[in-house]
C-alpha cells in the first residue's frame, strides 16, 4: 500500500470503499496579524497544500480516523456520545471532536463515520492546519448527516471547538479563510463584523512560503498572554473597540499604560492601518509601498508584539537583501508566529531564484534546511462524493 494512496488506505483499514471526498487548503496570511481577535482587519488567502478526509458513515457512534497527521498509523477512535477535551497524544482529536460538540450544541444530530486524513500542508507551520482539520470535520459530519452550515456558521463552530477543545483563544481568521478563500484572491476581513471582500492578487505576483520548521505551540501560553495584555490596555484606553482607538488616544494614556502595553497596543493599532495600505496597493496596481508595508508589519511584531523568533527574522532579512530590484515585492512572518513561516510575495519570475536564495541562506546559517515552496492562491474547502479513479 502507497501512502500516496488514500483510498486504498481507506479499503485496507476499513474494508470499504469511501463515499465522500474533502479537502480543506491551508492559509497564508499576507498581513494584519494578531488583531483578528481584536475586531481588526486581516488579509489571508487560501493555498495549494491542503489537508484530505475520505469519509464513509459506518452507522454506529464511533468515529474512527487512520491518518498520517500522528505517528501511530493504527486506527484511533472515539465515542460520540460524551465529546469531551482530550490531552495527551490525543489532544490532536480536540480539533474533530470539539467541532462535533459544537455541532450538536446547535442541533445536529451526529452520526459515526471511518475516516482516512493525509495532507501535503505541513503541521505547526503557521499555516492554519488545525483550522483546516476543524474544517474537513465539520464537513465530514454535514455530509454523513445530510445537513449543510452556511460558511460563517461552519467557521464559529470551529472557532469555538478551538477555544473550548483545544483551549487557544484565538480569533476566527484561520477558519474564514480555510472555509471562505477564493482562488487568485486575498480576503480582506473586517473582524469586527465578519464581512469578507476578496482583493484579486495580480497575476504576475507569486508567493514564496519557507517554513522554519520550528513548531510553534499557540496552546502554550503565550498567544494567550498577548490577548489578555491587549484586553487589559483596551480597559485602560477607556474603549469598545481597539477600531475606536487613535495614536493620540495612546499618547495620552502612555503613562497607564506602561513601556510593555503601549508596545502591544501600538502593534496593534498600526497593524490595523496597515492592512487597509495593502488592500489600497494590491487594487491601484502600484505594489512599490508593500514592500514597506511588510517589512514594519514583521518589525512590529519582532519588537512591539514579541511573536517573532531569530529564523524567522533572519529568513525575512535574507528575502529583503534578495531586494526589490530582483523582484521581491515585500516580506514577513504569517501565522501565530513563535516559529513557523514566512511569506514573501514577488514577481513571478524571480520566485525561483527567491526560493533558493532563502534556502542556501538558511541553510548556511542553521546547519538544516527549511521547508520553502511556491504556493498558488487556492479554493476554500469543499466536500464532494467520491468517485473511484
Ligand atoms: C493564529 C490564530 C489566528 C490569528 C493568528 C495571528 O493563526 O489561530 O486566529 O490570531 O494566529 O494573526
Amino acid at each position: 500500500m502507497s501512502q500516496s494512496d488514500p483510498a486504498s488506505q481507506f479499503q485496507e483499514t476499513f474494508s470499504a470503499t469511501p463515499e465522500w471526498h474533502i479537502k480543506a487548503p491551508g492559509r497564508i496570511n499576507l498581513i494584519g496579524e494578531h488583531v483578528d481577535y481584536l475586531d481588526g482587519f486581516v488579509m489571508p488567502a487560501a493555498i495549494d497544500r491542503s489537508l484530505e478526509m475520505l469519509v464513509r458513515a459506518n452507522h454506529t457512534d464511533q468515529v474512527r480516523i487512520w491518518t498520517t497527521l500522528v505517528g501511530n498509523r493504527e486506527p484511533v477512535s472515539f465515542s460520540l456520545s460524551n465529546l469531551e477535551p482530550q490531552s495527551g497524544d490525543r489532544y490532536w482529536l480536540n480539533y474533530i471532536a470539539g467541532v462535533f460538540e459544537m455541532m450538536r450544541r446547535h442541533g445536529i444530530e451526529l452520526k459515526g463515520f471511518d475516516a482516512v486524513i493525509t495532507a501535503d500542508l505541513p503541521t505547526g507551520a503557521g499555516l492554519s492546519s488545525s483550522a483546516a482539520l476543524e474544517t474537513v470535520s465539520a464537513l465530514a459530519m454535514e455530509a454523513v448527516t445530510g445537513t449543510s452550515l452556511n460558511p460563517l456558521k461552519r467557521a464559529q463552530l470551529c472557532l469555538q471547538a478551538e477555544q473550548e477543545f483545544a483551549g487557544v483563544p484565538c480569533g476566527m481568521m484561520d477558519q474564514l479563510a480555510v472555509g471562505m478563500g477564493r482562488k487568485n484572491h486575498a480576503l480582506l476581513i473586517d473582524c469586527r463584523d465578519h464581512s469578507v471582500e476578496p482583493v484579486p492578487i495580480p497575476s504576475d505576483v507569486a508567493i514564496v512560503i519557507a517554513d522554519t520548521q520550528v513548531k510553534h505551540a499557540l496552546g502554550d501560553g503565550e498567544y494567550r498572554k498577548r490577548r489578555e495584555s491587549c484586553e487589559a490596555a483596551l480597559s485602560i484606553l477607556g474603549k469598545e473597540s481597539w477600531r475606536d482607538i487613535t495614536d493620540s488616544d495612546l499618547a495620552d494614556k502612555e503613562a497607564e499604560l506602561g513601556e510593555l502595553l503601549m508596545r502591544r497596543s501600538k502593534h496593534v493599532i498600526s497593524e490595523i492601518k496597515r492592512v487597509l495600505k495593502m488592500r489600497d496597493a494590491l487594487l491601484s496596481g502600484n505594489l512599490e509601498p508593500i514592500a514597506e508595508i511588510m517589512r514594519a508589519g514583521h518589525e512590529s511584531l519582532r519588537d512591539d508584539y514579541e511573536v517573532s523568533c531569530p529564523e524567522l527574522d533572519f529568513l525575512v532579512d535574507a528575502a529583503y537583501d534578495f531586494g526589490t530590484k530582483n523582484g521581491l515585492i515585500g516580506s514577513r512572518m504569517t501565522g501565530g508566529g513563535f516559529g513557523g513561516s514566512t511569506v514573501s510575495l514577488v514577481k513571478i519570475d524571480a520566485a525561483e531564484a527567491l526560493k533558493s536564495h532563502l534556502s542556501d541562506r538558511f541553510s548556511d546559517q542553521f546547519n538544516r534546511e527549511p521547508n520553502c515552496f511556491i504556493a498558488q492562491i487556492a479554493e476554500h474547502a469543499v466536500s464532494t462524493p467520491f468517485v473511484t479513479k
